[in-house]
């Protein structure tokens, strides 16, 4: 089932997310939910709270990605309850985008290189460490469990230049391609 991505300016975006209960109750429904959700809007990663829902747990696939960051091929996680381990203090910075906010694209500078732990939707833990693109797309959706979205890493004068699009974002009249919640509406 495809899920309306709730938009920013939504509180539920702004809220640092539960952590999940092993008996969370139908959790592999709502997983297949949110990957149907993000693959309907052309997304390579989604949080739950951008579904309305304030749970640690988010889903990637990057794989699309693969021809340009090989580390992106088969780059296919749910991950439940993350925790960071290490980030590399080294950064790059490069351009992203968030279904949450249609139409606005901003460098962000991210660790190049990520250790961390997270189970699985089985419950199993893992600890990993990746990098490159599928790093940052990881540090993208944990931002979202923590109750941030990427362009709260931007300046204030690229904030202000991304103004009128923010506000239609919040108003409801931004384009966007994909069944959306915005405040306003
Ligand atoms: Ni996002």
């Amino acid at each position: 089932m495809i899920l309306p991505v709730y938009l920013y300016g939504q509180p539920v975006l702004r809220k640092e997310a539960q952590t999940v209960p092993a008996d969370y109750p139908e959790l592999k429904q709502l997983v297949a939910n949110m990957y149907e959700t993000m693959y309907h809007a052309d997304g390579i990663g989604l949080a739950a709270p951008q579904v309305g829902l304030s749970l640690q747990l988010l889903v990637i696939d990057a794989s699309v990605m693969g021809d340009d960051f090989p580390e992106c091929k088969d780059f296919k996680r749910t991950m439940i309850n993350p925790v960071f381990l290490e980030r590399s203090e080294e950064e790059v910075s490069m351009e992203e985008g968030c279904l949450s906010l249609p139409g606005v694209h901003e460098k962000v500078s991210r660790s190049v290189k990520i250790r961390i732990k997270y189970q699985d939707e089985d419950f199993q833990e893992h600890e990993e460490v990746i990098d490159g693109f599928a790093a940052r797309v990881v540090q993208h959706e944990c931002e979202h469990l923590a109750g941030h979205v990427f362009i709260d890493n931007i300046s204030g004068i690229r904030r202000q230049l991304n103004k009128g699009k923010l506000n239609s974002i919040i108003k409801g009249t931004a384009r966007c391609s994909y069944k959306a919640k915005a405040v306003g509406k």
